[in-house]
């Protein structure tokens, strides 16, 4: 196993996911931590990250002094390579030259790391982001790469097994990136690569078990990947002591409630609350326009009717939550960040500041897509496992203007249209998120010798990785027409179809 020291980079937990994707099991501790602590972890290798401090600043932090006594190899990246050369007895200055994203390292000579990946002579593209650099080595290192920027930009000293890059081989942007890390894993460190997910969810139970104790749990179910994958781990972890509360809000897709019920209360045996509130949301949402309205008020009365569930069960010791990691980074930008609130999610934060609970928070260190390979070790269905994204408040942030009971009935049976068509077609998988959206303007039609003046509707179908940017699928015309035909024959109340060709940005994925 291999320990990452976290400096606080940004893209710290892509190294733990390039490591994890190469079959290597690693923990993430502060830099802080205690050296009896680490040497107990008996690390095979340990992994410094970067971090937005500079290492000529007086306080500025420094890895533990046992991390280069314990004699297992040491990558240091960005930040963590300053510290290791100021540590080891090198110098860092601040770059008359910051590089920052694209750059392009010329690589002077080979190293256990560049084995089988960059050749001597070549010049490779990598990703930076500094403005400090490091002007004088440690004793016993050598160059393998100069930047632009950064003259020490790769460097190695092969005899204590010590390596440091100024770029960052953990973001994608670094093509051989991953190439790099795992060299140094397997390679370097002699990890087998033999960890997988099977082994991830064997400890995740025991984590929760751990925190848990004899404690009850309770753990709300959206309908998406999260929650489910989520509260399938307790349940495997603690049994009937968890209980899931689904508050079905009346805005979910076609047949959407149906399933959860079908695959948690009668396929897994979870226990679980099912509160059908939809005249409560609906009716709370009558007259209400505004899309963050809309979301308040589908956020707000989320947590009553949660909260009036739990107390109905006797209350719990622990709340379950889905939190995925980009969610964990986003909320932390959402609260006292720079960043604007473009929308507000109600789906992280909110509920457990209120209800002041414990929280158990499993998938706090995963990505979506590792949420869904462990989705599939739990033997959750693929049709929840590869689930596209589905907002907290649902199709009320679809339908533009008043929502009603009638214009959500209307927009499932289109939505429903133009997801089997997709599924069909053998698309689903290739898209991060299709939906409907009802507009709230009639055109006028004309169908059979009749004039009608009904609905129109826009399609909206995107490719994305995490959501933050998105880029419209481009289906053929074929198949358009052939939904948008589907969609005005059987709707009766829908007779235009438009799609939706904006990115995101300057659009984003829902329409409010
Ligand atoms: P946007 O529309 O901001 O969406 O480009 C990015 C991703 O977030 C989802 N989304 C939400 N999820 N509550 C949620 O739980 C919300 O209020 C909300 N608004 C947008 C959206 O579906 C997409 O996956």
């Amino acid at each position: 196993r291999v320990l990452i020291l976290d400096f606080g980079s940004q893209v710290t937990q892509l190294i733990a996911r390039r490591l994890r994707e190469s079959g290597v099991y690693c923990e993430i501790w502060p830099f802080s931590a205690e050296e009896a602590r680490i040497r107990a972890f008996a690390p095979k290798a340990i992994i410094l990250s970067g971090g937005p401090a500079s290492v000529h600043e007086g306080e500025s932090p420094r890895a533990p002094a046992v991390v280069f006594a314990l004699g297992v190899p040491v990558l240091g990246i960005c930040y963590g390579q300053q510290a290791m050369c100021a540590q080891l007895g090198g110098e860092v200055q601040p770059a008359d030259h910051r590089e920052f994203g694209r750059a392009f390292v010329d690589v002077v000579d080979a190293c256990a790391l560049t084995e089988g990946v960059w050749a001597k002579g070549g010049r490779e593209q990598v990703w930076m982001s500094h403005g400090d650099r490091v002007t004088r080595l440690p004793p016993g290192f050598r160059v393998i790469g100069v930047s632009e920027g950064a003259p020490f930009a790769f460097i190695a000293d092969d005899a204590r097994r010590f390596y440091g890059v100024q770029f960052h081989p953990e973001v994608v942007h670094t093509p051989h990136g991953a190439a790099l890390l795992r060299n140094f894993t397997h390679k370097v460190a002699g990890c087998r690569g033999d960890w997988t997910m099977g082994a991830f969810r064997a400890e995740a139970i025991a984590r929760i078990r751990d925190q848990v104790g004899e404690g009850r749990v309770v753990c709300g179910l959206s309908g998406g990947v999260d929650s489910a994958v989520a509260a399938a781990l307790i349940h495997q972890a603690i049994g009937e002591r968890l209980t899931c509360i689904f508050v079905d809000h009346g805005l979910m897709r076609a047949g959407e409630a149906e399933e959860v019920v079908a695959t948690f209360r009668d396929r897994f045996n979870i226990r679980l609350v099912h509160r059908d509130a939809s005249d409560l949301f609906l009716g709370a949402l009558r007259g209400v326009t505004d899309p963050e309205e809309k979301r308040k008020t589908v956020g707000r009365l989320f947590v009553e009717v949660f909260e009036e569930e739990q107390r109905r069960l006797g209350g719990a010791d622990f709340l379950a939550q889905g939190t995925l990691y980009p969610d964990v980074i986003e909320s932390v930008s959402a609260t006292g960040g720079p960043s604007v609130t473009i929308k507000s999610h109600h789906n992280v934060g909110g509920l457990p500041e209120r209800m002041r609970m414990r929280l158990v928070e499993p998938l706090r260190e995963l990505f979506k897509d590792e949420v869904r390979a462990l989705g599939r070790e739990l033997g959750l269905p693929e049709g929840i496992v590869g689930r596209h994204p589905f907002p907290g408040p649902g199709l009320a942030i679809r339908i533009p203007g008043e929502v009603t009971r009638e214009k959500a009935d209307l927009l499932r049976k289109v939505d429903a249209i133009f997801l089997e068509e997709i599924r069909a077609a053998g698309l689903y998988d290739a898209i991060w998120q299709a939906f409907a959206v009802l507009l709230p303007v009639r055109t006028v039609g004309v169908m059979g010798d009749q004039r009608t003046y009904d609905h129109a509707c826009a399609l909206r179908a995107v490719t994305s990785t995490d959501g933050m940017t998105a880029d419209v699928y481009p289906f053929d015309m074929g198949f358009l027409t052939r939904v948008a035909n589907r969609i005005v024959n059987e709707v009766r109340g829908v007779n235009r179809v438009t799609y939706d060709i904006t990115s995101k940005p300057p659009g984003t994925i829902e329409w409010e």
